[in-house]
């Protein structure tokens, strides 16, 4: 197996963007990660990308011929990859594979996703679809709902309090406002979270990631030759992904996601490190209570531990292990397929030292960047080295 490097990063501001279609949003990417690699599309082999519900969000299907067609790509193959809300990461997780195999050397992925066009009834409807349509969606249970009953499970197992779930999103907000890419680059309060309008209970608006539109692009090349092209190429230590029951109902625990545990496991075995050896991590916070269950199984604390560690700050930029400095889902915004490759743009830019507005961690050379599908029916794990 070859070793990949991520030699371009680039992204669209995330918010809810008027002025720009689904196709400009994705070019747009593309085109920034083409710059910040100093190649054009013609040294490109191939690409992935990641959507989740292009068809039903602005009834675009065939989105790896649109992107070729938009990039001015043809006649390279480009190949769409859907995972719901990992659908980015699973694009990021194929170029990997096709750079790591020698198939291709110069590969581009990305992820987009146009949500606002619609409205939040709609889009709840179509975000639905990445549970069991069948045993939750069809009988009412929206993702916010979904998530809420594993925050009340939570709440009872392990005592977490809706404190230390708006702790989570407090941080987030802070993170947030020093990033110019953010949708919402302005700082809350626990008070203004827990006064919030209640979405599903335990769950206010301030708890809950928002609509968004955005995408983001990576070039990837083998380690190799990365630096013929850039100073600073970012290693892919490891890449897994790990799936679990589709629905919650079938689940041993409500309290955790055995996806993300597997695949963490399996990314810690592959690139030869523990938690001890991470500097920085984004992981999917589509909810507050999300975070709290991910920092769990990801290992980074003892289950139960993740509400009180967030509440005590061991999660912000100067704690004991930075969280989601881009802001993450919750303040950056959501746009279901570009997350988890805006997750590994914030990574590269991390551990270049270049991530802007005061929120660069010190002395980062390990990133960690964690997407979930749905709600735990896929997890997707990846290690960066500078
Ligand atoms: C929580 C949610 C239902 C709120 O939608 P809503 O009640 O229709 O909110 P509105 O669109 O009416 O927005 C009202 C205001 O709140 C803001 N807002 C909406 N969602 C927000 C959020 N999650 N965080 C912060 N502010 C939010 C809007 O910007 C708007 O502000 P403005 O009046 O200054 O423009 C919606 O954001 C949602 O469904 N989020 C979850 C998305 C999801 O499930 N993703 C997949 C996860 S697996």
């Amino acid at each position: 197996m070859r070793r990949v490097a991520i030699i371009g990063a680039g992204m669209t501001k995330f918010g809810e963007e008027w002025e720009k279609g689904f196709r400009e949003l994705v070019v747009e990417a593309g085109i920034k990660a083409l710059d910040d690699a100093g190649i054009s599309g013609d040294k490109i082999d191939g690409g992935y990308i990641g959507t989740m519900a292009s068809g039903r969000l602005i009834g675009q299907e065939h989105i790896g011929g649109l992107l070729a067609d938009y990039m001015g790509l043809n006649p390279l193959p480009i190949t769409r990859v859907e995972g719901a809300c990992a659908s980015g990461s699973l694009a990021l997780r194929q170029g990997f594979m096709a750079v790591a195999s020698g198939m291709k050397d110069i590969i581009v992925v990305g992820g987009v996703e146009k949500m606002t066009d619609l409205g939040v009834t709609t889009v709840s409807d179509i975000l639905g679809g990445a549970g069991d349509q069948e045993w939750e969606l069809f009988l009412g249970a929206t993702f916010p709902a979904i998530y809420a009953l594993m925050a009340k499970r939570h709440m009872v197992e392990y005592g977490t309090t809706e404190e230390m779930m708006a702790a989570a999103s407090v941080k987030n907000h802070k993170h947030g406002a020093m990033n110019k890419y953010a949708q919402f680059q302005r700082e809350i309060t626990i008070e203004q979270v827990l006064k919030s309008k209640m979405i599903a209970d335990p769950l206010k608006v301030l708890d809950c990631s928002p609509i968004t539109d955005g995408a983001a692009g990576l070039i990837l090349a083998p380690m190799d030759e990365a630096e013929s092209y850039t100073k600073k190429p970012i290693e892919i230590i490891a890449s897994s992904q790990a799936s679990d029951t589709i629905a919650l109902h079938s689940r041993e625990t409500l309290t955790g996601l055995n996806a993300t545990k597997v695949a963490a496991k399996k990314a810690f075995d592959m690139a030869k490190m523990t938690t001890k050896d991470i500097n920085l991590a984004e992981v999917h916070d589509c909810f507050s209570i999300a975070e709290l269950m991910a920092i769990e199984d990801l290992g980074f604390f003892e289950k139960g531990q993740g509400g009180p560690a967030t509440l005590a700050g061991k999660t912000a930029l100067n704690g004991e292990i930075p969280i989601n400095p881009s802001g993450g889902l919750k303040a950056c915004g959501h746009p279901v397929g570009a997350t988890g490759i805006k997750q590994a743009v914030e990574c590269v830019w991390q551990l270049r030292g270049e991530a802007e507005g005061g929120r660069q961690v010190k002395d980062a050379n390990v990133a960690l960047s964690h997407n979930v599908g749905g709600s735990g029916a896929t997890a997707v794990v990846h290690i960066y080295k500078n």
